[in-house]
């Protein structure tokens, strides 16, 4: 059985890009149809029922779409989480996302784009008022240690689709995750769901244009700052002790009993 994890989603101010919230609304469950906003930048396509925004995005970009084209859904029959996990929502529930990235990093780099979006993100439920979220690496976001929100890094050519769930509210969350699981409505952040797509769309440009711009370190201070994961011992595939810092390359830096251990990928559990 697929294991779950967890979808939800999110709405900020009009400045042009982002739709008013008389004009924002998503379509009703199920809808299929799709538009196009007109914006100062790329377009906001939003959509009912779509089998995963990621998916969506991937067929866009391939199509041509433009740097920073935005997809958002109601709900997805087919939500895909990191590690091939099933990426679970309620329609309505949860914000939905996911960004067509064309970005200058060198293709090394590009992973850097998920720390990068999870800061935003962090940011985001923030400004809506969403008490203290801070960052388990690499980039799930926490509230009082239970999971929040979720971002999701996938290469289609020369395009990174960068795919953000956020659980809006307690239906988002399955019965078996409710102990590792929040969302906005009882973390005290408010009800807006275009409010927190328009937050996260406007850090993620601010954050990503820093790290295009200026390098990885102002991100990796960033992310240093919300860390929920430093300090504390962990257990991330196998290599266990207590995580130190988020190093130049977007790796874990765990001191081990055998000496400093590096990780790339994984889960953090604590140790
Ligand atoms: C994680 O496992 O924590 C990442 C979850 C990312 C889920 C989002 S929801 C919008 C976008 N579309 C998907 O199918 N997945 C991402």
């Amino acid at each position: 059985m697929a294991r779950v994890t967890l979808g939800g989603g999110l709405r900020p101010p009009s400045d042009g890009r982002h739709p008013t919230s008389s004009g924002s609304s998503l379509p009703p469950p199920g809808s299929r149809s799709a538009r196009a906003e007109p914006a100062l930048g790329a377009p906001i396509i939003r959509l009912g029922a779509v089998d995963s925004t990621q998916t969506h995005a991937a067929t866009r970009a391939a199509n041509g779409a433009a740097d920073g084209t935005a997809v958002v859904a109601e709900t997805q029959t087919a939500g895909k989480g990191r590690r091939g996990r099933v990426w679970h929502d309620i329609p309505g529930a949860s914000l939905l996302m996911s960004l067509v990235v064309r970005s200058s990093l060198p293709v090394a780099q590009l992973p850097l784009l998920s720390i990068a979006a999870g800061v935003a993100v962090a940011e985001a439920l923030s400004a809506i008022g969403v008490r203290a979220p801070r960052l388990k690496w690499p980039n799930d976001v926490l509230v009082d240690g239970r999971k929040i929100a979720g971002v999701l890094l996938e290469r289609h050519g020369d395009a990174v689709i960068l795919g953000i769930g956020v659980n809006l509210d307690a239906r988002a969350i399955p019965a078996e995750l409710r102990a590792q699981a929040t969302c906005v409505a009882e973390a005290g952040g408010g009800p807006d769901r275009d409010a927190l797509l328009a937050g996260v769309l406007d850090a993620f440009a601010r954050w990503r244009g820093r790290l295009e711009g200026e390098g990885f370190e102002p991100v990796r201070e960033r992310w240093t700052s919300l860390a929920d994961t430093l300090g504390k011992r962990v257990s991330v595939d196998g290599i266990v002790g207590i995580a130190e810092a988020l190093d130049v390359d977007g790796a874990l830096l765990v001191a081990t009993e055998r000496g400093p251990s590096r990780v790339l990928a994984g889960d953090v559990v604590a140790g």
